[in-house]
């Protein structure tokens, strides 16, 4: 089996629902990992995985998500965005520019 190209991390992290920083695993974040695992397999789309991370230290703008090795951080996604992250970056190769936050 050949080594992915690229992997797309979903910080999974929780935290108890008094900690100030709140985490990603609050806003919908296990739902998000689960939607790129469903639509990169149903799209058939090779070469790329779907992982769960801990804290990518980007705690207000979750659920964030990073993929390498573009090096694009997505902030504030939703199970909503997936398809699209994954038909125009993942697939065509162009970053969903309206959901960076490494650009900001
Ligand atoms: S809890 Fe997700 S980036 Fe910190």
């Amino acid at each position: 089996m050949k080594p992915y190209r690229r992997h797309v991390f979903i910080c999974t992290n929780r935290r108890p629902e008094d900690d100030p920083r709140g985490c990603c695993a609050a806003k919908g974040s296990d739902a998000v990992r689960d939607r790129f695992k469903e639509t990169l397999g149903a799209r058939g789309v090779k070469g790329v995985r779907a992982n769960a991370s801990g804290c990518l230290d980007q705690c207000a703008n979750g659920c964030t998500v990073v993929v390498y090795p573009d090096a694009v951080w997505y902030g504030h996604v939703t199970v909503d965005d997936v398809d699209e992250i994954v038909e125009r970056h993942l697939i065509g190769g162009e970053p969903v520019e309206r959901l960076r936050i490494d650009r900001t």
